[in-house]
């Protein structure tokens, strides 16, 4: 690569490349990816068969959720088997299939690690819940209570207490951070954590590439268990008060990376929520427990508290703006972030982040996909976000499938709110959002199956917003993304947009700008408002437009409502 700027080459060598930071990753719901065999369900041949979509958009690394053995009460974050595939997923030779095939694409897979929690229906919790005696007892938290009360008043991420009656034993209780269905493994307990580590290194054996970690901050509790100030009308405080982050955890972490990750050549991302930045450097710093971790902190930004959707901000671009470049620059002081817009939790993003209703559409789809995707990071698309897939509104409970939907909706009445109320928030907030089927083309059922009922109701608008049809569309949000990803990795700017330094740029309110600083300065510039704005001082190549056209001035370039540039700066320009 020609070096035009002598002077900056250090500031990009002072990074330390790691093939997982030059990964573009997909991140795939199996349940609503491709149903190849027409059972209303996705599954794991539909991912094998969609690889040439996948290679096309130029991705080159999945993250395919729970796969595992589960009842499904939680889509799969509820494993009864760790080392077998749920059947309606596929088998066991359909994954080694799909792992062969992937890597002949070019493509690494990276699966989702549930060792909080197990489902209720594990061989080793239902020996310890049948049985006092059981050494499986000691493999999960079973407490005896208050009189006749449970053992203290913490409450689940999914609403009501984290304990759950023992049926025929007298005041015993099992804990649960999540659904009563998934109790949670006693990770105090050495010999389950070694089940744990022989597991983990069983899969990457097999040639998974690493693993998406989940609700990993949950899994040390502060051992006096003793009760919180309540934080709701239900009497009850959440469980992250005293169960989540806690001292005592790095010990668990360290363990778990040294006795798995670090024996292989892989890549590890924590799903560590309630990790403050100035913890980042022990989570992701050069001896951190994990490669990357997930930053929540502006993903929740029109919610006060992640799981309790009634608790409502009336947040404001100007923060977004501060939350995102808080964020990354603790990332980079620290190491290295895992970047998203979407994922199975969250609401589509064009609903969530683009005020302006009007422009929730494709102009705002590659404004917010250009925000996020050139930050420093490895950066994680979620399916269906690359057409610009949006929010659904439905009109009863009944409606929805996610467990925390119904546990939410709930829990708004509880806290006073009517029923309308309540189905407002979950409509708002439902993780069903982003899991409805995945738009493959505009046919009944959006080509996701032949099955005239997909597991979960399509958002509705899939003869405009498809796959097939974006395909073809030089202008469409699909064709967007894949320059964005040609760009990042393909392109000359490749080093740059993937190693440069992150600096933010000082612009009014609703633009959010920030600088990649290598061998080329590169400018990203949105304009997250529906008001035009002129940007002084602006001016270079052009690299990507969300709009066709630019207006020029003699001071500089103003930015259409929406309009998100990417420019490699002018090298006399400042
Ligand atoms: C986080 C996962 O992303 C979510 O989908 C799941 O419900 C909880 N962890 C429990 O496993």
């Amino acid at each position: 690569m020609e070096n035009h700027f002598p002077e900056k080459a250090p500031k990009i060598l002072k990074e330390k490349p790691f093939w997982w930071k030059e990964e573009v990753v997909y991140q795939i719901y199996p349940k609503s990816f491709y149903d190849s065999n027409n059972d209303g369900i996705g599954d794991i041949n539909g991912i094998t068969q969609k690889l040439p979509y996948l290679q096309e958009l130029g991705i080159t690394m999945l993250w395919i959720c729970p796969i595992f053995t589960s009842p499904m009460v939680d889509n799969g974050y509820d494993i009864s088997d760790y080392k077998g595939i749920q059947p309606e997923f596929g088998s066991m030779g359909d994954f080694d299939e799909l792992l062969s095939e992937a890597k002949k694409s070019g493509i690494k897979i990276i699966l989702d690690l549930v060792v909080n929690h197990t489902s209720d229906k594990h061989v080793w919790f239902q020996s310890a819940l049948n049985d006092s005696k059981s050494n499986y007892r000691n493999y999960y938290i079973f407490k005896e209570g208050n009189n006749e009360n449970p053992p203290n008043n913490w409450r689940s991420i999914f609403g009501g207490s984290v304990w759950e009656k023992v049926p025929n034993e007298e005041n015993m209780y099992y804990f649960h951070t999540f659904d009563k269905k998934q109790p949670d493994l006693n990770w105090e307990n050495p010999v389950l954590r070694q089940e744990i580590y022989d597991m983990v290194n069983w899969w990457l054996e097999k040639g998974i590439s690493g693993f998406r970690i989940d609700s990993i901050t949950f899994i040390k509790k502060d051992q006096d268990y003793t009760d919180v100030i309540p934080d709701g009308a239900d009497g009850l405080a959440s469980v992250k008060h005293k169960g989540r982050n806690r001292p005592g955890i790095k010990d668990f972490l360290s363990e778990l990376n040294r006795e798995t990750f670090q024996k292989y050549e892989c890549v590890s991302v924590g799903e560590a929520p309630g990790v403050t930045y100035e913890e980042y450097d022990q989570y992701i710093g050069n001896n951190g427990y994990f490669n990357m971790i997930f930053d929540f902190h502006y993903a929740d930004i029109d919610v006060e508290s992640g799981s309790e959707w009634f608790r409502r901000t009336n947040w404001q671009i100007k923060e977004l703006k501060n939350q995102i470049f808080k964020s990354q620059e603790a990332i980079q002081k620290n190491g290295w972030g895992a970047n998203f817009l979407e994922n199975h939790d969250q609401p589509r993003s064009i609903t969530k982040y683009i005020k302006d209703e009007k422009y929730q559409n494709e102009i705002g789809a590659k404004a917010l996909g250009t925000l996020f995707f050139f930050l420093r990071g490895t950066p994680f698309i979620y399916q269906g976000q690359e057409l610009g897939m949006k929010n659904f509104k439905r009109g009863t409970i009944a409606d929805f499938n996610d467990v925390s939907s119904i546990d939410n909706y709930q829990r708004s009445m509880l806290e006073g709110y009517t029923s309308q109320e309540a189905l407002e928030f979950v409509n708002q907030r439902s993780r069903d959002n982003s899991r409805t089927p995945f738009q493959w083309n505009s046919s009944e059922t959006a080509g996701f199956s032949e099955s005239t009922v997909p597991w979960l109701k399509l958002v509705g608008d899939h003869t405009t917003v498809n796959a097939r049809v974006q395909l073809e569309k030089e202008d469409s949000v699909l064709c967007y993304y894949k320059k964005m990803i040609q760009l990042r990795n393909k392109s000359k700017y490749r080093e740059t947009l993937i190693y440069g330094e992150f600096v933010p740029m000082n612009t009014t309110d609703h633009i959010i700008a920030y600088e990649r600083i290598g061998r080329e300065t590169i400018q990203v510039i949105i304009n997250l408002s529906n008001q035009a704005s002129l940007i002084e001082g602006l001016s270079g190549e052009i690299l990507l437009n969300n709009y066709s056209e630019i207006t020029y001035e003699k001071n500089g370039l103003t930015l259409q409502p929406y309009q998100a540039l990417v420019l490699r700066k002018e090298e006399n320009n400042g």
